[in-house]
């Protein structure tokens, strides 16, 4: 089942922002979140698939080695919420685990209808396992799902995929804050995190050489082509990825072949691009074990655990109210 709570007119909200992030002076930017159309979260389900990416491969691992320790430690009845799901499959173990020993639903929070759709199909069949969907940002999302809690029951949130690198460090603070401020004790919040990597290692996870991210990026163009009217050349922009060192994060950015002129009909706007003109679409931070707990507690969390994957350095934090 799905309930899809998304703003009265979601396209003039995406013509908005594109039209404040392409226009002025400055660097061009576009939210990342509008990377999961149809089409990117198809693609994104195959990048979780590939060699370079081992994000996906380290989550999987920590959350079927550990899922049975999370679930034997919370006081049930538990409810559990996934921000920005995705295909769901990450999800399952915690299920499995937590089905043996109560029946639970499963409140899956996207603002992708067709990332949704894969993880309804993906967990239909667990049994005891019920699942309602809500087609929505992550906080309002959140919110509905706690509203809902009956008396005594507790709230498992899942931040997973290192989804929480997608903000800058200030925002990804008060982003925790307002989970912790909608959670009670007995409740936790269960992120991952990834970790710091050599440089050539965490840059080819974003650019490998079948170029399924440089399509996933290059996707969001086709989406304002598509959705808003524009005109992007798609054959004229290509795909970098690069490491700031000093801010610690991967950025993701599409780079002009030579200067560009793209109307967009619907944003209402005419963007002039020159070819060392980018825009940057996606950062992913990268933390120290240390960082991540340090930002928890920052936000009124406290660290339960943390379980760190060696291959791929990458950490699942367990985190409860403080
Ligand atoms: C990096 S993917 C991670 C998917 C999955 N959690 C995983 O670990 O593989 C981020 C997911 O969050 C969704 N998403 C991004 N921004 C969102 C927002 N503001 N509210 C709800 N969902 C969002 C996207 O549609 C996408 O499916």
């Amino acid at each position: 089942m799905l309930l899809n709570t998304l703003v009265a007119d979601p396209v003039a909200v995406f013509a908005e922002e594109v039209r404040a992030g392409l226009s002025g002076a400055g660097q061009k930017e576009l939210p990342s979140k509008y990377l999961y159309d149809e089409i990117g979260s198809a693609l994104f389900e195959v990048i979780t698939l590939l060699p370079e990416y081992g994000l996906t491969r380290a989550d999987e691992s920590l959350l079927r080695l550990h899922s049975g320790e999370i679930a034997a430690g919370l006081s049930a009845p538990v409810v559990v919420a996934e921000l920005g799901s995705g295909s769901g499959k990450k999800a399952r173990w915690i299920l499995q685990a937590l089905a043996r020993c109560q029946p639970t639903t499963y409140y899956p929070i996207e603002i992708s209808h067709s990332a949704l759709a894969m993880c309804e199909r993906e967990l239909d069949h667990i049994d005891r396992v019920s699942i309602l969907g809500f087609e929505t940002e992550y906080l309002d999302g959140l919110r509905r799902v706690v509203t809902r809690r009956r008396s005594g029951q507790h709230v498992l949130v899942l931040f997973l995929g290192s989804s929480i690198g997608n903000f800058d460090p200030g925002p990804a603070e008060e982003f925790l804050q307002h989970i912790r401020s909608l959670l009670v004790a007995g409740d936790a919040l269960l992120l991952s995190t990834d970790l710091l990597k050599p440089v050539d290692r965490m840059v080819l996870a974003y650019d490998d050489p079948a170029g399924v991210t440089a399509a996933f990026n290059l996707n969001l163009l086709g989406r304002i082509n598509r959705e808003l009217e524009g005109d992007f050349d798609l054959c004229q922009f290509h795909h970098r990825a690069l490491y700031n060192r000093l801010a610690q994060r991967i950025e993701m950015h599409l780079v002009p072949a030579a200067r560009q002129s793209v109307r967009i009909h619907r944003a209402d706007c005419e963007v002039v691009l020159e070819p060392d003109e980018t825009i940057w679409t996606e950062s992913s931070y990268k933390y120290s074990v240390q960082q991540v707990r340090q930002m928890a507690e920052r936000a009124g969390f406290r660290c339960e655990k943390q379980w760190v994957y060696q291959e791929w350095p990458f950490a699942l934090n367990l985190l409860a109210p403080d």
